[in-house]
């Protein structure tokens, strides 16, 4: 292309997705529909990030706005976003929403076979210093349009055919794998659409960068310690990490994806099962990762194999690099004896 001419063929995320979905001759679009609703939803969210539309965002929750309409705050309105964007799409029977408590079970009109599990607003307590945040999502695909109930819903991150995350960072960009390579889509909000920009995405085998919050240290358990201890110290030929946290799991993990190194959200004495929920924030995020080449582990077992028992269960998070993380297990081995 001659310099400064415009760009006629972007290769967009629903056209990538169409492309790889023609590869099977069972595939009806469906997928392709669904994804166009989270995509839809996504800018929204990042649009009300961006305070475009201020005057209406202005106040946020609690206040009214000038026509009376309450306002709601940030992870509120996303949440209705994502919930009424999928609900239309006619391509979901169930959602499980970190911002609701029970199962949302979709309108026999309007259902589909897939149930998506969404953190609709990752980050939350970034929000108000204007600090990245997220959105992430795992699908998985029902036998049947019927209501599924929480038992049919309760399979393992093995079983999802698609995960992905939004990142409201400098830029807005949708990282996302239908089951083959991970690919990153940077939103162009001049023509509101997202373009490919990082193909194939591969995480390092080794990373230089141990993420986790250290305020908890005196609670971890002496295989944390140990282990963080260890990235804080060189070693003959072998520097010391550098630490990075922002609280954000979807930007610590970006990070992490882009950069390399090791993310830790373990269990401690005051929340012995870890913070994070497994269907909507380790598992595509698992899956991503694992996809990109690295591990996901609970310490236990890969995030991805974990049996669920209910839909808003914690697990703990140890996922990047393969050589950081298995550094990590050998420590865990090495506690068992
Ligand atoms: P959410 O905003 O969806 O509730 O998630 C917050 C999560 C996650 O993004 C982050 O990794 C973690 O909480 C940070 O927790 P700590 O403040 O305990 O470190
Ligand atoms: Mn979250
Ligand atoms: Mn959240």
């Amino acid at each position: 292309m001659s310099g400064g001419a415009l760009q006629t063929d972007f290769m967009t995320l629903t056209r990538f997705v169409l492309e790889e979905q023609r590869r099977f001759p069972s595939a009806t679009g469906e997928l392709t529909q669904l994804l166009n609703a989270l995509l839809t939803a996504i800018k929204a969210v990042s649009s009300a990030v961006r305070k475009a539309g201020i005057a209406k965002l202005y106040g946020i929750a609690g206040s009214t706005n000038t026509t009376g309409d309450e306002q709601k705050k940030l992870d509120v309105l996303a949440n209705d976003l994502f919930i009424n964007s999928l609900r239309s799409s006619f391509t979901t029977c169930a959602l499980i929403s970190e911002e609701n408590e029970t199962l949302i079970e979709v309108e026999v009109e309007q259902r589909g076979k897939y149930v998506v599990a969404f953190d609709p607003l990752d980050g939350s307590s970034n929000i108000d210093c204007l600090v990245s945040i997220g959105s992430i999502f795992g699908i998985w695909k029902m036998e049947t349009n019927a209501a599924p109930t929480d038992k049919d819903v309760l399979q393992s991150g093995r079983k999802m055919i698609a995960a992905g995350y939004a990142l409201y960072g400098s830029a807005c960009m949708v990282v996302l794998s239908a089951g083959n390579s991970v690919n990153g889509f940077m939103l162009d909000p001049a023509i509101g659409e997202f373009i490919l920009t990082e193909r194939n995405i591969r995480i390092k085998p080794r990373g230089k960068i141990y993420s986790i919050n250290e305020g908890y240290t005196e609670l971890w358990d002496e295989e944390i310690k140990e282990y963080v201890n260890a990235k804080k110290t060189s070693t003959e030929g072998r520097a010391a990490y550098g630490s990075r946290y922002i609280g954000s799991m979807v930007a610590d993990m970006h990070r992490t994806l882009v950069y390399g190194g090791i993310f830790l959200y373990p269990a401690h004495k005051k929340s012995p099962k870890g913070k994070l929920r497994l269907f909507y924030e380790a598992n595509p995020m698992a899956y991503i990762v694992e996809k990109a080449g690295g591990m996901a582990t609970t310490g236990k077992e890969a995030i991805l194999d974990v049996q669920p028992t209910n839909i808003h269960q914690r697990v703990p998070v140890i996922m990047g690099s393969t050589e950081d993380v298995k550094d990590f297990l050998a420590v865990v081995e090495k506690h068992k004896k």
